[in-house]
């Protein structure tokens, strides 16, 4: 509300508006008014927001008191306007009908000067506090949001340290992690998923290798190509990472469900939906879509789909990336490979698809987010 509220009357006949032109002009200097004849031209005024309060006559040619409230009321802006009908007839269907209808007052002519002025006061006095309880609506809101994004800052916080932290030993190379993330994000959306799985996957994915941690250093950190025995043993990341995220998590239960008294079932959810694809991702990255890959040798559909395009991405990152046995593969070869590999039947053909539609923002990323690290020593692209 302006600083010196503005007060609207809207009536037909001239001589109500100079009447109560006359009434007002002695006894109201800190509102001001408005008087117009024609309620169109007094919509316009209302829907521009040049008026605090609107007083109206219900009979009107060509626009009613009524159409002019159903107008006000429609309108998101004004919706809440208080609006008083002034008018000779007030039987009792019409007061009914007005009241139904949202008019806030009715005042009967003739006008009661008194009456008048204090019908105004009392629409500008709600008026003000429909404009305070908006104001402490929209900071209620603001701080609900801002305490959103502290918790989701605080997630992805955990979640990035986590994954660092599954790294690591291995010291793969410090971006690796990050992009992934990024890059599933982009298959995920091109795919077509919706907005929970895209954030799942983007926020989840970068724990896929957090299962090293339960590598022996002397497997993990070897020069040299690993054995058969070894690399039976490597291959155990994949369950170790399972079990931490899921498994584990079982053990919290007791804690959570005391915590998730406070919480709603959506939200709960969500958390079941993320630690589950958490642990499918971990399980099952480097299975193969032709049943070839580890450790179970699952095939096609088998395989749960953010694992499936974990391992396209994870591939596509290391042929891009410096490693120890190798230089980073320029940007073409990367692409000649990962033909070659969807050739071979590596990829699911509909995750390879969204590949070809965003690879080149893939290859952006990959620039964008710049390797921290030194490219650690036995590492092997299989356990990328
Ligand atoms: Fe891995
Ligand atoms: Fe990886």
């Amino acid at each position: 509300m302006r600083e010196k509220p503005t007060v609207l009357f809207v009536d037909d006949e001239p001589h109500v508006l100079i009447g109560l032109r006359r009434i007002l002009a002695t006894r109201c200097g800190h509102w001001d008014f408005r008087f117009l004849s024609d309620p169109r031209r007094a919509l316009d005024l209302i829907l521009g927001g040049e008026v605090d309060v609107v007083v109206t006559d219900i009979r009107m040619p060509e626009m009613d008191g009524f159409a002019l409230l159903k107008a006000v009321r429609s309108n998101e802006a004004t919706q809440d306007m208080p609006v008083t009908f002034l008018t000779g007839c007030l039987e009792d269907d019409v007061k009914r009908r007005a009241l139904d209808q949202g008019a806030t007052d009715l005042l009967n002519k003739p006008i009661v000067p008194e009456e008048l002025v204090a019908r105004i006061a009392s629409m500008l006095r709600l008026r003000h506090y429909q404009d305070q309880l908006k104001g402490l609506n929209h900071t209620l809101e603001e701080r609900v949001r801002s305490r959103t994004e502290e918790l989701d800052r605080a997630r992805l916080d955990i979640i990035w340290r986590l994954a660092k932290a599954g790294e690591y030993q291995d010291e793969e190379t410090g971006g690796h992690v990050v992009r992934v993330g990024c890059y599933c994000r982009l298959l995920a959306e091109q795919i077509g998923m919706n907005r929970t799985f895209v954030e799942a996957i983007f926020l989840t994915s970068p724990l896929h290798d957090i299962g090293k941690i339960g590598v022996p250093d002397h497997i993990l950190l070897k020069p040299d190509t690993l054995t058969p025995e070894e690399h039976k043993i490597m291959e155990t990341h994949c369950r170790i990472g399972e079990k931490i995220l899921v498994e584990e998590a079982q053990g919290m239960r007791p804690f959570l469900q005391w915590r998730d008294q406070t919480r709603s079932l959506g939200e709960m959810g969500s958390q079941h939906l993320f630690l589950a694809m958490a642990g499918d991702i971990a399980r099952a990255h480097h299975e193969r879509w032709d049943g070839s890959g580890y450790p179970f040798q699952l095939q096609g559909d088998q395989i749960p789909l953010a694992a499936r395009i974990v391992y396209l991405a994870d591939m596509f990152d290391a042929l891009g990336s410096d490693r120890p046995y190798k230089q980073a593969y320029p940007h073409d070869k990367v692409m000649s490979i990962m033909h070659e590999e969807f050739q071979s039947d590596a990829f699911d053909p509909m995750v390879y698809t969204a590949f070809q539609a965003v690879s080149e923002r893939m290859r952006q990323v990959r620039e964008d987010i710049a390797d921290e690290g030194r490219p650690h020593a036995g590492d092997d692209s299989s356990f990328m």
